[in-house]
This record gives C-alpha cells, structure tokens and sequence, in this order.
C-alpha cells in the first residue's frame, strides 16, 4: 500500500492522492489577466494525475504583484477566465486552488528571465511599493517601499477577503492564502523587515496581528466546508531559528483555533542574509515540528520530487500533502510515473479513463 496515494479529506473536499502541485507563476498575465497560456497550462498539469493543483500568487491589488506578468483578482472582470481554469482542472479529476497573495516590498520587480531584480526608478513598468516599514529588503531588490498606514493595512486586508470571494465565485475549491516568501505578510512576522512601533510591530502578537487578522477577515467570506489554508516561512535559516521556529509554530497554533485546516509549510526568505541547507525534502522534519506541535494537517514543498522520498514524507507522518513543483513542469504526469515506481497496484487510475485505457492495454515507450 503506498501511502502518497491514498486519498485525503479535508472539510467538503476530497483529493485523489496526497500529490499537490504548488503555486508556480508564470509572469505571463496582462494587468492580471489570465490568457490561453495559464489555460494550456494548468489543464496540462491537472491531467497528471496530482490532486490538487494550487493556481500561482494572484494578487490582491494590483501593487500586490510580484511582477508586471502576475495574475490579479483584484477586479471582478478577472474572474471569468479563473473560472475557465477551475473549471479546466476539475474536469482533468483534481481539485482547483488557488494563492491569494500581496508582495509587499518585494514587487514591482522583473520576471525572474528578465533579471528577477528591482524594475529600475523612472522605468515606466514600475510602481510604488508598500511594507510594514520602509526598509528594503536588499540584494536585487534595493526599492524601499512606504512603511504602510492603519488605512492602507484596513485596505490591504479587505483587498483579501474581496479576492477571497472572487476566487469563490470562480469555482476554487482550496484556498492558500500567501503569508510567505518575505512578501508582505512574512515581511510583517519578520523582525528585520517589520521595525514598527505600533501595534502591527514589536512583539510576537504584534508581528502576527496582520497575518491573524487578514485570516479573519478571509474567514469571514471563505465557505466553512471548503479548505482554508496558508502557506508560511516558519524558518529562515538566518542563525535565529529556534526562535523562530517557536513563533511561527505559535502563530500556527492561533490560526488553527480561527479555523486555519493546513499549514504549507515552507522557508521564509525575509532577508538574503541566510544560508538555506537546500537538499532533497529538507523541510520535512520541520513541516513534522509543525504538524505535531500545532496539531494541524501540513504540506511542504522543495525537493519532494523523488517518489521514494515523496512516499516516505507521508508514510512517515512527516506531512499530509506532498507539494511536487518544478518536476511537474518537465513531466505532467509525474504522478502516474510515480505510482508505477512505487509499484502502485493499478498506476493507471490516477489517468483518466481516455489514457488509462490504452496505456493498460499495450506496451507504450515511455
Ligand atoms: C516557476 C516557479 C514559480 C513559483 N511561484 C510561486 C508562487 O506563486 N507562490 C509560491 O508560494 N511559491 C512559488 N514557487 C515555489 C514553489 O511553489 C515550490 O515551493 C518550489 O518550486 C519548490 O518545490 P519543488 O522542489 O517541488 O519545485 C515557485 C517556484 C517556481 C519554480
């Protein structure tokens, strides 16, 4: 029996196996509009097999964007080709998600082939930035943004929970909302981007109350039978990680008991100043510290893309889902591939019934 693919539940929702595919932009919306490319795509990586596919960081406002090619729900006339991407990836058999994000200090920068820096002052591709302080957050991204007022924090959490809503209305079925990735809600956690005074700084309950009360207004407008969930950098690897560690696994404790139903759990990236042990599936006893601790189903990301180490990561309690990112842009049926290594007992149920029936049937060159 493998563990990867058994089914998993949570709320209303039931996905086939514990495979997901995590958010992954593609820098290749106009104003945040989706095209025929996320069409292509998605519906691509949804056929695979996985049983979730989360659509990328969407932003929540349009200064939200981590580039000028980032899609946006930031306007109700965004939500028709959304829901022809639902729509799309629940008929290919897995379940629709999505990432709600804001990028805080690190937007307005270029697509990561066009220099992943800083869009340069006076290049009318840019726009202001905003943060919990207006410190930059360094290397190529040297903009400092404008250290955010009570309004724009009341505006940024509605832009949220509005998003939230759209994204509904699009048919998603499993939302994350972004807290990670040094964009703006880590940037509030984190204590060298967040030097506020008030009471969105300082603190343990300070450096949450953004992340906590966005959840909240999110919660409000998000249906109770569908998947609420958040992606976190519960670590940064900045030599403060046991403190760290702690806090996040208390921020985690707190969303939980507002209705939070899985932490992804995943690096924070708040400054370049780290020194990542990156290695095959290194966040899984992290992601096991969160899951125990926090008593909160998980999932992680970041070199899963082994199927021995994807089953082991499940098998082992280490986490609920298993995130398969970059793998699944070489190879959309990673899942399928993955189940007859496993030696999965009947691989092909994870292809729809057009492909399973002759890839059953005959000897096809792999
Ligand atoms: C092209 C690309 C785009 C990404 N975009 C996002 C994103 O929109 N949101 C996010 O949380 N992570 C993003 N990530 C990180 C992935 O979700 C994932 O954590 C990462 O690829 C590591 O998993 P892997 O080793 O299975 O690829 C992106 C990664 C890639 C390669």
């Amino acid at each position: 029996m493998s563990a990867l693919f058994t089914p998993f539940t949570l709320k209303d929702v039931t996905l086939r196996n514990r495979i997901a595919i995590p958010p992954m932009c593609q820098y290749s919306a106009i104003d945040g509009f989706v095209n025929d490319w996320h069409l292509a795509h998605y519906t691509s990586l949804a056929r695979g097999g996985a049983g979730l596919v989360i659509v990328e960081a969407t932003a929540v406002s349009p200064e939200g964007r981590i580039t000028p090619g980032c899609t946006g729900l930031w306007d109700d006339a965004q939500i028709e080709g959304m829901k022809q991407i639902a729509s799309a990836i629940k008929a290919a058999g897995a379940v629709p998600g999505i990432q709600i994000a804001h990028a805080g200090r690190k937007a307005s920068a270029n697509r990561p082939w066009e220099g992943d820096d800083h869009i340069k002052a006076g290049d009318s591709r840019g726009w202001d930035t905003i943060a919990p302080s207006a410190v930059a957050f360094g290397g190529g991204l040297p903009k400092v943004p404008a250290a955010m007022t009570l309004d724009d924090i009341a505006r940024v959490k509605s832009d949220f929970a509005a998003t939230a809503r759209r994204a509904r209305e699009a048919g998603f079925e499993w939302l994350e909302l972004h807290f990670a990735h040094g964009y703006l809600a880590q940037s509030f956690f984190s204590v060298d981007a967040n030097q506020r005074d008030d009471q969105y700084g300082g603190d343990l309950a300070g450096r949450s109350r953004f992340i906590v009360e966005t959840f909240d207004a999110v919660r409000e407008v998000w249906p109770e039978n569908l998947p609420l969930t958040a992606r976190f950098g519960v670590i940064e690897y900045d030599g403060r990680d046991e403190t760290t560690l702690a806090e996040s696994i208390e921020l985690t404790k707190t969303l939980r008991g507002k209705g939070l139903d899985l932490m992804s759990v995943s690096v924070g990236f708040s400054t370049p100043d780290v020194s990542i042990p990156w290695g095959p599936a290194f966040l899984g006893p992290v992601a096991q510290r969160v899951r125990q601790e926090a008593e909160v189903p998980v999932a992680s990301a970041w070199g899963f893309d082994s199927p021995p180490n994807a089953e082991h990561a499940v098998a082992s309690g280490q986490l609920d889902l298993v995130m398969i990112g970059r793998a699944h842009l070489s190879n959309p049926h990673w899942p399928y591939h993955a189940a007859k290594q496993l030696k999965v007992e009947k691989p092909s149920w994870a292809l729809p019934a057009p492909y399973a029936h002759w890839l059953e049937r005959y000897a096809v060159a792999e």
